[in-house]
């Protein structure tokens, strides 16, 4: 039994919409912990490092602009197979294909901007995830 730990954002198009609460309710409902959880305002710094892997695709501008466009809340969430399991809750990339019952396909749909605004981040490994923990929550 692994008890793993994923990070999690709430973009700011989450922030913006009053969607924290409803988030933080899923992640909670599904049966993780939460135990780690800021309100912040990213850098570009902090983004470069975070979305080292998009460097030089088309969509890495805008969305550093987006996410660098309000504040987030960043959250370390624990359980057994976290990180697959809240990317199973989020829904896939794209919001207006999520499936129904997921954080994106219920409460996100294509907004016509140049990069996809899907309310939520969650690392996509282990390795990922101890690499983006550390660069939000570098304390813990
Ligand atoms: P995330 O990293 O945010 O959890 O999402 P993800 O794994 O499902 O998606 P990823 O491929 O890592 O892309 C990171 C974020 O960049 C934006 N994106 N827009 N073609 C597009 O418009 C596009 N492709 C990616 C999304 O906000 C995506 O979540
Ligand atoms: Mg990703």
């Amino acid at each position: 039994m692994t008890i793993e730990r994923t990070l999690i954002l709430v973009k700011p198009d989450g922030v913006r919409r009053a969607l924290i609460g409803e988030i933080i309710r899923r992640i909670e409902a599904k049966g993780y912990q939460i135990v780690a959880l800021k309100s912040m305002s990213a850098d570009r710094d902090l983004l470069a490092q975070h979305y080292a892997e998009h460097q030089g695709k088309p969509f890495f501008e805008p969305l550093v602009e987006f996410m660098l466009s309000g504040p987030i809340v960043a959250i370390v969430a624990e359980g057994n197979r976290v990180i697959e399991g809240f990317r199973s809750i989020a829904g896939t990339t794209d919001p207006t294909v999520a499936a129904a019952g997921t954080i994106r396909g219920d409460l996100a749909r294509d907004q016509g901007t140049t990069v996809t605004q899907n309310l939520v981040h969650g690392s996509d490994s282990p390795e990922s995830a101890t690499r983006e923990i550390s660069i939000f929550f570098p304390e813990l």
